[in-house]
């Protein structure tokens, strides 16, 4: 430290996800971290194994889209190990939204199994706003599959494309 100058220790999560699409309570749940935390990378993740229904770049692109001028959020996606994402972004948590008990089961097995790859990485749990608790991104698929309006529960850029995506599944399965 030089002159009594104060150095600043940014400190930065990683809020990892399939995102599928991004929804407001997910929105909700980066905007209060940062309350808590300096950055907040959101991180699609890349699983090849999982059939979803946007490509990685376009999640990414709609996510930048959304979060466009909030200087310290980042988007951006990874592959591999968590744990090694993190430590390579030079973040110190891991943060994730919780909505029911059903949730909770999932996310602790998978926070005991980050824990025991990289014990040095925490993870930071937010409890999802009463009003979002039913959002989840498969139920808003079949929703907009179905005709109905998801504007409450997705921005416009997302409700947007999930109806072009959807419409065109629908009628490439109908020939
Ligand atoms: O939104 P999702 O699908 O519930 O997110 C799950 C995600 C991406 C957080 C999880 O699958 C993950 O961490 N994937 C990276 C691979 C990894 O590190 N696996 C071991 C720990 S579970």
């Amino acid at each position: 430290m030089r002159g009594g100058e104060q150095t600043k220790i940014t400190n930065c999560a990683v809020y990892p996800g399939s995102f599928d699409p991004i929804t407001f309570g997910h929105i909700s749940v980066v905007r209060r971290a940062l309350k808590i935390f300096d950055r907040i990378i959101v991180a699609v993740a890349i699983n090849t194994s999982k059939r979803n229904t946007f490509s990685v770049t376009e999640r990414v692109r709609m996510m930048r889209k959304i979060f466009q001028g909030e200087k310290d959020v980042e988007v951006a996606s990874f592959s591999g190990l968590l744990v090694d994402y993190v430590r390579q972004k030079g973040a110190q948590a891991i943060l994730r939204g919780i909505r029911t008990m059903t949730d909770f089961d999932y996310e602790f097995q998978m926070a005991l199994a980050n824990k025991s790859l990289d014990p040095r990485v925490e993870q930071v749990f937010m409890m999802t706003e009463g009003k979002y608790l039913y959002y989840s991104s498969s139920i808003i698929k079949e929703i907009v599959a179905l005709g109905g309006s998801v504007r409450e529960m997705v921005p416009a850029i997302v409700e947007v494309n999930l109806r072009k995506k959807l419409w065109k599944t629908q009628t490439r399965t109908a020939r």
